[in-house]
């Protein structure tokens, strides 16, 4: 079950693509501003890896403070629009599996926005596993993704399971878990990670994690 809806949650963002921006964002003159102020706030520095980056709204912003910056994700259509967005000379895209992916170098900084949200139950404690080989001494994991008070918005199809439709009125099945920041923190405890987590508005949580010494 849990394979083919992360299948078909792949499938989904390929074909989602060319509409992400405007139907994830709306109006980028406002979504740019915050993105841009909330990566300031982030401090992001040295060597970066963006997981999930999609069509590179996020890489465009962290671009600016990372001495290197990987941008990895699965949708060959996202990263040829993130491709033509982000064209700093510090940034490398990598078409890739999250779940099975494995880098050759550290990173300084690890980061993803409306990600974790889409990383089932039963993969939750081995994706915080396979970052903690990825961060250098020091390092830093930091997330974005939306509040559960936002959770309203979805057709839940299964306990996790929403279905999404695209303009063109085709269905997907996408896994969903809106955060709740005191349960995420007591299970990333659990899993090792001492975790901060904000709001920033109404709709997102910014988190930040570290292995617990
Ligand atoms: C909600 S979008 C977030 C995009 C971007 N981070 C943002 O916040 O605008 C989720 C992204 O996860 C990517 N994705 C889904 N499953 C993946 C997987 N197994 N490995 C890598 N990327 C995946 C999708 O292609 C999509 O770009």
């Amino acid at each position: 079950m849990t394979d083919d809806v992360l299948a078909e949650q792949v499938d989904y963002y390929r074909r989602r693509a060319t509409e992400y921006d405007a139907t994830a964002y709306g109006d980028l003159a406002v979504a740019r501003p915050r993105i841009a102020r909330l990566v300031a706030e982030m401090r992001p520095a040295g060597r970066v890896l963006e997981l999930a980056c999609g069509t590179g709204l996020w890489t465009e912003a962290l671009a600016a403070y990372a001495d290197s910056l990987t941008a990895v994700d699965s949708a060959p259509e996202a990263l040829a629009i993130a491709r033509e967005r982000v064209t700093a000379a510090n940034v490398t895209f990598l078409v890739a599996d999250i779940f099975t992916w494995t880098p050759e170098s550290r990173f300084d900084f690890i980061f993803f926005s409306a990600w974790l949200s889409h990383v089932p139950p039963d993969r939750f404690g081995p994706f915080w596993d396979s970052l903690r080989p990825m961060l250098a001494d020091g390092g830093r994991v930091l997330f974005l993704d939306e509040h559960v008070d936002e959770q309203g918005k979805e057709s839940y199809v299964h306990d996790g399971v929403v279905e999404r439709r695209l303009t063109d009125g085709s269905t997907f099945r996408v896994v969903k878990h809106f955060l709740e920041p005191a349960e995420l923190t007591a299970r990333l405890r659990g899993l090792g990670w001492e975790c901060t987590i904000r709001r920033d508005g109404d709709d997102w949580v910014l988190g930040e994690a570290r292995p617990t010494p």
